[in-house]
């Protein structure tokens, strides 16, 4: 007898509202098994009606006698994926995630999580508070809380270690990472994978893991199995310094960041402290998490990377099909890209200058799959069927004639990229998509050389194009919504995050970053040193400093750009030499051993040659240096990062301030828990970053004007979080 009812809140009063909450939770009798179904698309989060329905269905299993078991399961494509991350920073409404975790665990009758798809924070929190686990074959699991600036709050940093073990429980809660269902089973998290269930996409695998739940139940009640609660387990002994010893990993690994130390403390306590105080230790840990600026942040990059898809002109658009992509040029990012592609499970086709340049492209491309095969991210079998199946190189365009994309990734010079999409226009089919990976060309003059300029889009991807997971999808003037729609499936078939950009000399991110480079050239005119630059920027947060990045990434590369724009340079610009300086001395950086650092074998440090440029670029400008602080630096560097990334807001280079955000945290290391340039200025004040500018106006008035939008929204008392919002 199959007998379904929504559940009722707990001692409901009669609800005066014409529409009161749903619920999402709903359960079934069958033979004496409660099998109580989350149903909140699209990812089960616990929202508060998810937390009020488990715990009135619990409320029921609990007085009902005729209920011998219960299964939690979760409707559709996945288990509960967390907390709602959207309540997050609003007043907490009763009954809270623990109180119900713990209601859970209370229950007289064993309890069986049925999991699929992805169980993370609060549900795998909630699947830890049940007595029984099983898992269909394709879920994973993780307590992702840290990547938001929070700690599993529910109880999870007290019953992972009770059934994992605390090694294991550290390194889950401070990485965050997902776990499968083998290596959940062999770590003590479940305690069965189902038979059933494939990895088949179209099929129902909510209600497989019903079917998985109900079979672990009744074998459950067959053999008498007692009630078996996680918060019994006690913890095993750790040696003293284990603590300590992870505080100070995670202080080196997580610099600055408060989230993974609490993470630390937290499980300290479940080891230290009786249950019940574990948990209230626990809570207040998460508290003040929940309380920081950091939390804000990590929150605003996790929607802001989703919202950043939203584009409305392709909200109507349907994008092209693709299955082979040509890639034009095998250097850096040419065999990078190709490489990504591959890794998706495309067919490449790279075109180079020779045979000598298609060996060598063959070369490197074998090289970075070999690298992800020695990393364990590539099977042996997989390389081969790619390098004898999915890719071929060659000399001849002809061989891109059945390309449903091509990009382009040759020289920057618009004399070669010209003439390359000339040569595509005579031989791509017709809707092919043709896209160039330029950093700074103007791409409406590439499309110019073709007939087609409505296939024509800028695909910027970021170096090493097989790793970073920005992609500026650059929209020129002709280019069509199904052609930038397409882009922004390409970036999602490759895992990679899209941004849409306009034209412009370097888009989004290239654009503001030669502004903050002038900025921090200013600095060091002023007094400050290279080195003092880039140390100030990361103890700010930064992955590395603006100069080491200029050795890695080639200072020849920065000096061409430089001498490209010399002739349409405006003459009131202060121009900093001594990056010139240093490429005239033949110093590149990395690739030459020396550049603002030297490089070899005892590791990076400054080469002191620096700042004889420096100060002859300083006497030659008549600058008398001052001492520059650590926190003047920062507050440069981000007043010019946020002063010209307005001015792109309000060109609509970029569509929205978090555009801007998503782009400096993926493609240029700025700290995620700072949440992206935009975030910050809201955080610290735009009348602040405003007062900033205003002040370094008056040393360098051409370089520090007043981006008009950031005028106006401090007139308005408003903010960039605003417009994201409009
Ligand atoms: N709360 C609210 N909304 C959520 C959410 C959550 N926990 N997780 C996902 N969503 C929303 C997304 O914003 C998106 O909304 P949109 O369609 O309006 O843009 C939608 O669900 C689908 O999400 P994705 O686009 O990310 O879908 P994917 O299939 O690519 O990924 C996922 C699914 C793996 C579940 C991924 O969404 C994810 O990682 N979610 C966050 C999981 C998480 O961090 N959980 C921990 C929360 S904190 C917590 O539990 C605290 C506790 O300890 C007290
Ligand atoms: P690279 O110099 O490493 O590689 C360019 C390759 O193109 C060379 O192998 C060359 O033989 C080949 N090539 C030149 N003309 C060709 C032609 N007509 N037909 C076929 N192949 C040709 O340069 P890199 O760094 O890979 O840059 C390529 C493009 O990507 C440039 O436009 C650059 O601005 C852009 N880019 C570079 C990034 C970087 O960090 N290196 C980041 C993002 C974009």
């Amino acid at each position: 007898m199959s007998d379904v009812v929504p559940n009722a809140e707990p001692n409901a009063e009669p609800n005066p509202e014409p529409n009161p909450e749903p619920n999402p939770v709903s359960t079934e009798i069958l033979d004496g098994i409660a099998l109580v179904a989350i149903a909140n698309p699209p990812v089960n989060a616990l929202s508060h009606a998810v937390r009020a329905g488990i715990d009135a269905a619990f409320a029921d299993i609990d007085s009902d006698d005729s209920i011998r078991a219960v299964v939690i399961y979760g409707c559709d494509r996945t288990f509960i994926a967390g907390a709602d991350i959207r309540e997050f920073g609003k007043p907490p409404q009763a009954p809270v995630l623990p109180d119900v975790i713990n209601r859970i665990e209370a229950c007289e009758k064993p309890v069986v999580a049925a999991l699929h798809g992805t169980a993370l924070g609060g549900g795998l929190e909630v699947a830890m508070g049940a007595h029984y686990r099983i898992a269909l074959p394709t879920a994973r699991f993780g307590l992702p809380e840290v990547t938001l600036g929070i700690l599993p709050g529910a109880g999870g940093t007290q019953r992972l270690p009770r059934l994992t073990g605390v090694g294991v429980a550290l390194d889950l809660i401070t990485s965050g990472r997902q776990v499968d269902a083998e290596e959940g089973l062999r770590i003590g998290l479940i305690d069965r994978i189902a038979s059933q269930a494939g990895p088949d996409d179209t099929a129902d695998l909510g209600a497989a893991a019903r079917a998985a739940g109900l079979a672990f139940a009744r074998e459950l009640i067959d053999t008498k199995a007692a009630v078996r609660r996680t918060r019994d387990i006690a913890p095993a002994d750790v040696a003293s310094d284990v603590f300590a010893e992870y505080r100070a990993k995670m202080a080196r690994k997580s610099r600055g960041q408060l989230a993974p130390q609490n993470c630390i403390s937290a499980v300290e306590g479940a080891v230290n402290l009786p249950f019940a105080e574990g948990l209230a230790n626990e809570r207040i840990l998460f508290q003040e998490l929940m309380n920081s600026d950091q939390r804000a942040a990590l929150i605003h990059a996790f929607f802001a990377e989703r919202q950043v898809a939203k584009v409305p002109e392709i909200k109507a658009a349907s994008a092209r099909a693709l299955t082979r992509i040509g890639v034009i040029g095998g250097g850096t990012m040419g065999a990078g890209i190709a490489v990504s592609a591959l890794l998706s499970g495309l067919d490449v086709t790279l075109i180079e200058r020779d045979a000598e340049a298609v060996s060598r492209a063959e070369a490197s491309v074998a090289g970075i799959l070999q690298g992800s095969v020695k990393r364990g991210k590539l099977s042996q079998d997989r390389y081969e069927a790619i390098l004898s199946g999915a890719f071929r190189a060659s000399s001849d365009y002809a061989a891109l004639s059945d390309a449903d994309i091509v990009i382009e990734a040759v020289f920057e010079s618009m004399d070669v990229k010209k003439d390359v999409f000339t040569r595509l226009d005579a031989i791509c089919k017709p809707g092919a998509v043709l896209a160039t990976n330029t950093s700074y060309l103007d791409v409406n003059q590439i499309a110019a050389m073709t007939s087609r300029p409505e296939d024509v889009i800028g695909l910027h991807f970021f170096s090493p194009a097989h790793v970073m997971r920005l992609l500026e999808v650059v929209v020129a003037d002709k280019t069509t919504a199904e052609v930038t729609a397409t882009g922004f499936a390409l970036a999602k078939r490759l895992k990679k995050i899209a941004v849409r950009a306009g034209v412009c000399d370097g888009f989004i991110g290239n654009r503001i970053l030669s502004h903050y480079r002038k900025a921090v050239d200013g600095a060091v005119l002023a007094g400050a040193s290279p080195f003092a630059v880039d140390r100030a920027l990361v103890d700010f947060g930064l992955a590395m400093g603006p100069f080491a990045v200029s050795d890695l990434a080639g200072l020849d590369i920065g000096w061409a750009t430089r001498k490209r724009l010399a002739p349409t340079r405006d003459p009131r610009e202060t121009y900093a030499k001594f990056a010139d300086r240093l490429c005239e001395a033949g110093h590149f950086g990395r690739k030459t051993g020396t550049g603002f650092y030297i490089h070899d074998a005892e590791g990076p440090r400054p080469n002191e040659e620096v700042l004889d440029h420096v100060a002859r670029d300083r006497i030659e400008k008549g600058i008398s240096p001052r001492e520059i602080s650590d926190q003047e630096i920062v507050d440069r560097y981000m007043a010019a990062m946020v002063n010209e990334a307005a001015r792109v807001v309000e060109e609509g280079i970029a569509l929205r301030p978090l555009d801007v955000d998503v782009t400096l945290l993926n493609g240029y290391g700025y700290p995620r828990w700072r949440g992206g340039p935009m975030h910050y200025a809201d955080t610290v004040g735009l009348a602040r970053i405003l007062a900033d500018i205003e002040r370094f106006a008056s040393e360098d008035a051409f370089l520090w004007q007043p981006a008009p939008l950031l005028k106006r929204l401090v007139a308005e008392g408003k903010t960039f979080a605003d417009l994201n919002a409009a």
